[in-house]
């Protein structure tokens, strides 16, 4: 791969699927790119890279599935699922006793194993949630994803990796090899395809946000972008939940990390947060606080 078709693709990357890549990643995009190039009886990157500056819509769809990493298991990292059940639920349950509804949006779901682990813990609350109109919108970028999400099958391996197994005996039933999550629980969430750079407003206003493992992949930048839409999106009392490796802290100050409870974050007020004075010397960034 030339200098020149490297600095086209990376671009290309950043621009569509926002992954913002090292100038040393060459190997990244020919282990990903190449196997693509040749199904899609392509020489090599060279001729990819052709094609795509020719604007064929289904290689650059191909490209940007390719490249995304899609690693998850069900009840990643356990401590954000703890939360959700000790205290983020608790709390939108008491506050929305009148109403009796509650919004989650699983942004970059992935496969489904983030959004099941969700619908499991609410299933899990049982007469807590009864008579509640609960709604679950699980988006990814990759339509690939996002198939295998809506089927809710998976494979040994993949129950194996984090599930509890009385949960996989209670929710899911075995047909040969595979597992497929029961009915009931894949009917409350609804897939959507959405990519976390384009326009999110018209999904509404949610309580809760998971937004996990995905950010990491940005520059700074559009760290803010999103983090700044994803304010406008959440309820004034609702939580935004980051993986383990993210942080809004040092990039906005539209959200304010829970001390005692990693991985938690609440927005913060921004009328509060547009009349704090402006320091000498802060990043300008710092200071601007989306409208919501
Ligand atoms: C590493 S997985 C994380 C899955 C899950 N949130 C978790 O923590 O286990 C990252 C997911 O983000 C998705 N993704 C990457 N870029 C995206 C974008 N611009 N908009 C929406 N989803 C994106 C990928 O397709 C992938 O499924």
């Amino acid at each position: 791969m030339t200098p020149t078709e490297y600095e086209y693709l990376r671009k290309f990357l950043k621009d569509n699927s926002g992954l913002d890549l090292s100038a040393d990643k060459q190997y990244l995009i020919e282990s990903r790119l190449l196997p693509l190039a040749r199904k899609a009886g392509l020489s090599g990157i060279a001729e990819l890279v052709q094609k795509l500056q020719g604007g064929s819509r289904q290689l650059m769809t191909d490209v940007v599935e390719a490249m995304t990493t899609n690693e998850t298991f069900f009840f990643r990292d356990k401590v954000p699922f703890d939360h959700f059940r000790d205290h983020i639920m608790p709390e939108i349950i008491k506050a929305r006793a009148a109403k009796r509804s509650v919004r989650i949006w699983c942004a970059a779901g992935s496969t489904g194993q983030e959004p099941y682990s969700l619908a499991m813990s609410l299933k899990e609350m049982g007469a807590a949630l009864t008579g509640w109109r609960v709604e679950i919108i699980a988006t990814d970028l990759s339509q690939e994803v996002l198939e295998k999400a809506r089927a809710g099958i998976y494979s040994q391996f993949e129950v194996q990796r984090g599930l509890p197994i009385q949960m996989l005996v209670k929710y899911f039933k075995q047909t040969g090899e595979t597992w497929q999550i029961n009915p009931e629980l894949r009917a409350m969430i609804q897939h959507r395809q959405l990519n976390l750079l384009h326009d999110f407003a018209q999904l509404g206003t949610f309580d809760v946000i998971f937004c996990r493992n995905v950010l990491i992949y940005f520059d700074q930048d559009t760290k803010i972008n999103i983090f700044n839409r994803l304010a406008r999106q959440i309820e004034p009392d609702g939580f935004l939940v980051l993986g383990a490796a993210e942080t809004v802290v040092g990039l906005t100050d539209t959200f304010r990390p829970i001390p005692e409870r990693r991985g938690l974050y609440k927005p913060n007020d921004p009328r509060a947060a547009v009349a704090k004075p402006v320091l000498a010397g802060a990043a300008p960034r710092m200071a601007v606080v989306a409208g919501r």
